[in-house]
């Protein structure tokens, strides 16, 4: 078996040794130009060049959970397109969206600043019935990040494509569903793949729909975000502020402003990270399924575009 690696941005060494050590006897390289027909592909970003010349592959597994990078190629027909599934990111994900909900809950930027001038000051409480959280995708890390927002008892609202039912989530679906999630949500967590129906969702028209007070915490893909739309409504003071781990160009340029706004938080895409030898355990397995011929989870439908 020969597997191709062919990641952009990424350390390849400790990824062929332990795709090698998955696969005893299998030629696991890193692709270049010309390289000999693999059997499998692991990728982040491929050039399209890639895709025209591994025209034998029989699955092109991507490490990382999002597919919107990969799925602006052209893509040999008919080869299972897998996906991350988890892989240890769910966790990553509920552990930092709650924590960016309860901080923003909390006040707690507001108590380190006024320790940094050495006050004791109390401020209100506040009441987590009136901080109703919404989660847009209720996929693998939705999901997650839903049920463990629930733990700590905020109202949770969630919405996706297909309806769903999750115990201590209010489940929405559809675009019928979605002005009233909008309605009934405060803390907007984005969780959706990007695709051309959730390109650019949070803009003017629907941030302005969330409860006065809103508050945004974006962790899928910075294009479904309106930036200018953004600071406008937190200028404006309808929304509260945001929180922001990914956006449209990444690295954040140096002048763009959500670096030096008060109310936003920016993190450099690293609320889930791909956890190599997890992620590779999950390789392994599903190319031994493919193999087999069995059904592997994180199939990507392009069509649908996730
Ligand atoms: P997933 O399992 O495919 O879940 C996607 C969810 O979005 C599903 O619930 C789906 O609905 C819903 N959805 C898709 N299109 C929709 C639409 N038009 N309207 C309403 N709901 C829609 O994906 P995942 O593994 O949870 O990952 C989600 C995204 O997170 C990835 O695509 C990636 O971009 C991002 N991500 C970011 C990081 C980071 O570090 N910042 C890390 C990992 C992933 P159905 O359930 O009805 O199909
Ligand atoms: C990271 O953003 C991923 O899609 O895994």
């Amino acid at each position: 078996m020969r597997i191709s690696f062919c990641c952009t941005d990424t350390k390849a060494q400790p990824w062929l040794d332990g795709l090698r050590a998955a696969f005893s006897g299998a030629e696991v390289e890193v692709w270049s130009a010309g390289a000999l027909p693999a059997d499998y592909a692991v990728v982040w970003a491929p050039p399209q060049q890639f895709m025209d010349e591994q025209t034998q592959l029989k699955g092109i597994f991507n490490i990382g959970a999002g597919v919107d990078a990969l799925l602006t190629l052209r893509l040999p027909p008919g080869v299972p397109v897998v996906r991350l599934d988890d892989a240890g990111m769910s966790v990553q994900m509920a552990e930092y969206v709650c924590h960016a909900v309860i901080r923003h809950f909390r006040e707690l930027d507001g108590y380190e600043a006024d320790a940094a001038q050495g006050k004791w000051s109390y401020r209100k409480p506040r009441l987590r019935q009136d901080f109703p959280v919404g989660v847009m995708g209720l996929g693998v890390l939705g999901e997650r990040v839903s049920r463990a927002l629930a733990q700590f008892d905020f109202p949770v609202m969630g919405w996706s494509r297909t309806a769903k039912s999750i115990p201590g989530v209010q489940c929405f679906s559809g675009d019928a569903g979605f002005n009233d999630f909008l309605a009934a949500t405060r803390i907007l967590v984005c969780l959706l793949p990007l695709t051309p129906d959730t390109d650019n969702i949070m803009r003017q028209g629907t941030l302005a729909r969330l409860q006065p007070g809103g508050y945004v915490i974006n962790v899928a893909r910075g294009s479904h975000l309106v930036d200018e739309d953004l600071i406008a409504l937190i200028d404006s003071g309808h929304l509260a502020g945001a929180t922001l781990d990914v956006f449209r160009t990444e690295p954040l340029p140096a002048a763009h402003p959500f670096w030096t706004h008060p109310k936003i938080t920016v993190t450099p895409h690293t609320s889930a990270r791909t956890l190599r030898e997890e992620s590779i355990a999950q390789i392994a397995r599903k190319i031994t399924a493919l193999q087999r011929g069995e059904p592997v989870a994180g199939v990507v439908d392009p069509a649908r575009g996730y």
